[in-house]
């Protein structure tokens, strides 16, 4: 099996932010949603041709699958495809603690298959990577993927389900401007090698690069995001502005623009989407073609930046 046979729009849709408090927009973000704005973005999303949306059971323990879950009701199981996570960290305790992530995830979602269903981080390839092969097998999981998994550890867990017939078929980790350590390590290459799909992930830096937020206009005060982001936002500046120019030139902002460079490295950009507006970005970024000038000059106001944005979830891909 290959993702041949999946359907993959140039942009992914990330759902983390759904999982917040809801209407009262508190939490990890701090965006306000509403249940109408999110069946909005969705029929946006859907008639643009973006139809693949990515959660997980930790986007707000449960909340973002159940909200995902309802927004998704409207339309037919075939019209999207749902990629969702077994995070080790929140394993239960029965027999098979995948398994049992994976029904709870389907009652939340109101499905009874996943189409990309991930090992969300490599606590324990050895130990966890087996557990994805009676699931493949079942069809309740139509096909899988790793996630902030090093190259050696992607190499394990593809020799581990290829001795079942199986096969890593994506990758997903944090890959922005400002945090290309999955490229340095050689994993974007690997992927091109191997006919593995990379999945962006935190492209726009959950805000900090989509050019809205600066100083004078930080991220929501009290939030997870404003403390990793806040701090750093001057440094970003002349990046931002750089994006926003050359957006300029082509009727789009600064955020399609970060999008585009993430396209053009190759991946698929895993984009959390909020408001209904940012899907008339997406369609911009896939149009926008950036020369390997504009790529170079982006990369090095990236580096000039001299910031570290690492999630506390995550490990330097470098080994
Ligand atoms: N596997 C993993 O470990 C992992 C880790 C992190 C994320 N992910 C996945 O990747 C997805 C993306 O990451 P993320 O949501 O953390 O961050 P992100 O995509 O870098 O940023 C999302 C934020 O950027 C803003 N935004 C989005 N589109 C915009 C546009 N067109 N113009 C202006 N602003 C825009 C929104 O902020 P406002 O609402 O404030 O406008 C949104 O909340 C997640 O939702 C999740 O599905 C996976």
């Amino acid at each position: 099996m290959t993702t041949e046979n999946l359907n993959i729009p140039p942009v992914a849709l990330g759902t983390w932010a759904w999982g917040d408090g809801g209407e009262t927009g508190d939490g990890y973000f701090g965006s306000s949603l509403t249940q109408a704005g999110l069946e909005e973005v969705a029929d946006k999303a859907h008639a643009a041709g973006f139809t693949l949306w990515d959660t997980a059971v930790v986007y707000g323990m449960g909340r973002s699958e159940t909200v995902l879950g309802g927004v998704l009701k409207r339309f037919d199981r075939s019209a999207y495809q749902l990629s969702t996570k077994f995070t080790p960290q929140v394993a239960g305790e029965g027999d098979d603690p995948v398994a049992d992530m994976l029904e709870q995830s389907l009652a939340r979602l109101g499905t009874d298959y996943i189409d990309l269903y991930w090992i969300h981080s490599p606590a324990d390839v050895a130990w966890w990577t087996p557990h994805l092969i009676p699931l493949l097998k079942s069809g309740k999981v139509r096909h899988v993927g790793v996630s902030n998994h090093n190259l050696g550890e992607i190499e394990l867990a593809d020799r581990i389900l290829g001795e079942a017939g199986f096969r890593v078929e994506a990758v997903q980790n944090h890959y922005s401007l400002l945090y290309r350590s999955s490229e340095q390590a050689g994993i974007l290459d690997h992927c091109r090698k191997e006919g593995i799909r990379f999945f962006a992930y935190m492209v726009l830096e959950q805000g900090a690069l989509s050019g809205k937020y600066s100083p004078e206009n930080p991220l929501p005060e009290g939030t997870n995001r404003a403390q990793a982001y806040n701090g750093i936002l001057p440094q970003l500046k002349a990046l931002t502005n750089k994006l926003a120019a050359i957006g300029a030139k082509q009727g789009a902002a600064a955020s399609d623009v970060a999008i585009a460079w993430a396209i053009a490295k190759g991946t698929t950009p895993l984009i959390g989407v909020t408001r209904p507006g940012y899907i008339d970005g997406l369609a911009r970024a896939i149009s926008i073609r950036l020369s390997g000038d504009e790529i170079a000059e982006l990369e090095a106001l990236a580096d000039a930046a001299r910031v570290n944005t690492c999630g506390w979830w995550e490990k330097e891909m470098r080994v």
